[in-house]
């Protein structure tokens, strides 16, 4: 064991936060809202299906932190600017914005419609930026505030068959650092974090063929997201990319 394995980590505390977390019906979104009430905030979480969102509704009141759950399809403008105003007026105003939503089809470039394209556009970069959009005027004067965006290894690297989402979440990327440049001067951080590969529904979507033994789980995407809320004041990190051990690097 190496001395850095020893280390104890940084674990935030994240008592009287409140977070916004989008797309927290299940996967990824579900597994970042439950492991930031476990460590104190309480939660609004966004996604359509009202069964999923009560599910982890139930998860994140059993641990005793508040959750404000919102049925809402982030592909529409006014439900992102809603979602916000929602977590305001029942839980207050958000310290944390994880922006998670986000999904895809698979097929050749060729045979993208342009309804599906707008679709890309729509689910995986415009819910994030007008979602930071909402956000910002209830952390700005306050000069105080993390948005984290998921982005995806697919935003670095080219996929067969997997073009507007590549292409989206590249826009997520850039908009993130952006977003941090700009965002800086009022106190607010922002860091974007690209998954390969995460055993959950989108995946099974997406590859329902492919084994899945070593993949990256949820709660895997969850700890780098607490680690983050953990840095010292003094740095910051851009930009995490993660991937399975046995993954090439990107
Ligand atoms: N799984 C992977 O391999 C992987 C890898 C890298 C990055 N990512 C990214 O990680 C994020 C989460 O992915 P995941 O694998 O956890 O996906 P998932 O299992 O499909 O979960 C997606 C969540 O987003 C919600 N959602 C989807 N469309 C929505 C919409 N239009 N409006 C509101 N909510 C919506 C879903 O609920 P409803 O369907 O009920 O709305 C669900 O709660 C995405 O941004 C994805 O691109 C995933």
């Amino acid at each position: 064991m190496t001395g850095l394995a020893n280390a104890a980590p940084h674990v935030p505390d994240l008592s009287g936060k409140v977070a916004l977390v989008t797309g927290a019906g299940r996967g990824i979104g579900r597994a970042i809202a439950i492991k930031l009430a476990r460590h104190g905030a309480d939660v609004s979480i966004v996604a359509r299906s009202e069964a999923d969102l009560n599910e982890t509704r139930a998860r994140i009141e059993q641990i005793g932190r508040r959750c404000c759950t919102i049925a809402a399809d982030l592909t529409e403008a006014e439900a992102c600017t809603a979602a916000v105003a929602s977590t305001v007026s029942a839980i207050g105003s958000p310290d944390i914005l994880v922006n998670n939503v986000g999904a895809a089809a698979f097929k050749p470039v060729w045979e993208y419609s342009a309804e599906e394209v707008d679709w890309h556009y729509r689910v995986n970069y415009r819910a994030m930026h007008l979602c930071s959009n909402a956000v910002l005027p209830h952390m700005i004067p306050r000069r105080i505030g993390t948005i984290i965006n998921i982005a995806s290894s697919s935003g670095k690297k080219p996929y067969k068959h997997q073009g507007p989402y590549c292409a989206m979440k590249a826009a997520v990327i850039s908009l993130s650092k952006v977003m941090a440049l700009e965002l800086r001067e009022y106190g607010i951080r922002v860091h974007v974090v690209c998954p390969g590969a995460v055993d959950t529904k989108m995946a099974d979507a997406v590859h329902p063929e492919r084994d899945r033994t070593g993949w990256m789980q949820p709660q895997d995407v969850a700890e780098i997201v607490l680690d983050l809320l953990a840095l010292p004041e003094h740095l910051t990190v851009d930009e995490v990319v993660m991937r399975r051990y046995l993954a090439d690097p990107m």
